[in-house]
C-alpha cells in the first residue's frame, strides 16, 4: 500500500500543507497565501509572516487532510521545511509538524525548501537522476545538477538579486500589485520587448553565473526619464518597460542555462533533461525560452505545472518521500536554519555572516 506524507510549508509568506502518496499521486494541496497582510508594507514583514502562519497552519493540515479525504491518522509520515528561509515562519512550520508526529508516533523529516523545488520534476514527471535544473525562486537563482534528493552541484548561480526579487522590485517600481512575477507578466503581454534595450550583465563571461540587480536600477532610470518627460507612465509605457524587463530576464537565464547544458554534457550524464523550478518558472515567456535553447541544445525539457512552480507543500511532502528513501535519518538533523545551501561543498555564491552562506 502506499504511504502518505503530509507536508508543511511555512518559509515565507505562504501557509500550505499537502498530502502526497509515495507512488507519486498528490491527494490534495493547499496554499493559504498571506500577502493582503503585507501588502501595506511593500514587502514581507517576518514577525507578521510568523504570526500568521503560527494562526494559519492547524486549518491548512486540516484543510489539506479534508481535500484528500482521510483522517490525521492515516498519515504515515510527516514532512516539513526545516529552511532556508525567514525563521519564524521555519520555526512556527516545524513546530506544528513535529507536535503532529509526535502525536501519530510517526516520522517527521525536516526538508529543505530548495530541495523541495529542485526534486519537484521528479514528482510531476518522474525524472530520473541526474538531471540539470535551473532553480529559480523568489530568494534564490541557481543552476544545478541534480544527482540525489541530498546530491547538487551549483554550476553557478545570481551574484545579488534572485529574478524573482527583480521582478517584485520592477512591479512596484511601476506600481502594480504584488505578487510581482504575474503583474509584470501580464503588464508585459502587451508591451513591445524592442522599446527598451535593458542590460544582460555577465553574458560576456563564460560561466553560469548571473546579476540582475542593474536591471532593476536601468529600469528605474528609464521610468524615471518617461516621467520627467511626459509628466508619468502611460500604459504602454509600463507594457513596454514590463516586456523590456523580461526579455532581458529571459535572455540571461537562456544563455547562462545554455552554457550549463553544455557543462553538464560534458560530463556524460546518463539522462540529457533540463528541468526548471521555483516561482519564476511559472512565467510563460521564460518556459518558451528554455523550451528553445532544450531543444537546440538536442535536450529534454522539463517545466512543472505553474501550482507546483511557486510554493507549495506538495513539493515538500515529496522531498520527505525522497528523503525517507535514503533512510539516514541522520542526514538530514531538524534543526530549523535561515539559511541552508544544497552545495555546501563550494565557497558560498552569495551573503555569509552571522546567518551562513545563502548559496
Ligand atoms: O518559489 P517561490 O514561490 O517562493 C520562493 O521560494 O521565493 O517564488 C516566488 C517568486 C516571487 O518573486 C514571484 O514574483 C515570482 O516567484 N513569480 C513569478 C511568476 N510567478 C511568481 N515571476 C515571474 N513570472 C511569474 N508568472
Ligand atoms: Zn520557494
Amino acid at each position: 500500500m502506499a504511504r502518505l506524507f503530509l507536508g508543511i510549508e511555512s518559509s515565507c509568506d505562504d501557509t500550505a500543507a499537502a498530502i502526497v502518496s509515495d507512488d507519486r499521486r498528490i491527494l490534495s494541496s493547499v496554499v493559504a497565501n498571506q500577502a493582503s497582510l503585507h501588502m501595506a508594507f511593500g514587502g514581507i514583514v517576518p514577525e507578521i509572516a510568523a504570526r500568521a502562519h503560527a494562526e494559519m497552519l492547524d486549518i491548512t493540515v486540516e484543510a489539506a487532510l479534508n481535500e484528500a479525504g482521510i483522517c490525521v491518522s492515516d498519515v504515515d509520515a510527516v514532512a516539513v521545511t526545516a529552511g532556508p528561509g525567514l525563521i519564524g515562519g521555519v520555526l512556527s512550520g516545524v513546530m506544528c509538524a513535529r507536535g503532529i508526529a509526535t502525536g501519530l508516533g510517526k516520522p517527521l523529516l525536516g526538508v529543505n525548501h530548495l530541495a523541495g523545488h529542485a526534486l519537484t520534476p521528479r514528482l510531476t514527471d518522474d525524472v530520473a537522476f541526474p538531471y540539470l535544473l535551473l532553480l529559480v525562486s523568489g530568494g534564490h537563482c541557481q543552476l544545478l545538477i541534480v544527482s540525489g534528493p541530498d546530491d547538487f552541484q551549483r554550476l553557478g548561480g545570481t551574484l545579488d538579486d534572485s529574478p524573482g526579487e527583480a521582478f517584485d522590485k520592477t512591479a512596484r517600481a511601476l506600481g502594480l500589485p504584488g505578487p510581482g512575477g504575474p503583474a509584470v507578466e501580464g503588464e508585459a503581454a502587451s508591451g513591445d520587448p524592442e522599446r527598451f534595450r535593458f542590460p544582460r550583465p555577465l553574458l560576456d563571461r563564460s560561466d553560469c553565473n548571473m546579476s540582475f540587480s542593474g536591471l532593476k536600477t536601468a529600469l528605474i532610470r528609464a521610468r524615471d526619464a518617461l516621467v520627467s518627460e511626459s509628466g508619468g507612465l502611460s500604459t504602454t509605457d509600463r507594457a513596454d518597460l514590463c516586456a523590456g524587463f523580461q526579455a532581458a530576464v529571459t535572455e540571461i537565464l537562456t544563455e547562462k542555462t545554455a552554457r550549463a547544458i553544455e557543462t553538464y554534457l560534458s560530463l556524460n550524464p546518463r539522462t540529457a533533461i533540463i528541468a526548471v523550478a521555483g516561482g519564476v518558472a511559472a512565467n510563460a515567456e521564460v518556459r518558451a525560452g528554455l523550451d528553445a535553447v532544450a531543444e537546440r541544445n538536442g535536450v529534454g525539457f522539463v517545466a512543472p505545472p505553474a501550482a507546483l512552480c511557486t510554493d507549495n507543500a506538495a513539493m515538500i511532502s515529496w522531498a520527505g518521500i525522497e528523503l525517507d528513501r535514503i533512510a539516514n535519518p541522520g542526514l538530514v538533523p531538524l534543526v530549523a536554519r535561515p539559511r541552508w545551501p544544497l552545495d555546501t561543498s563550494q565557497p558560498a555564491l552569495l551573503g555569509s555572516g552571522g546567518k551562513g552562506a545563502k548559496a
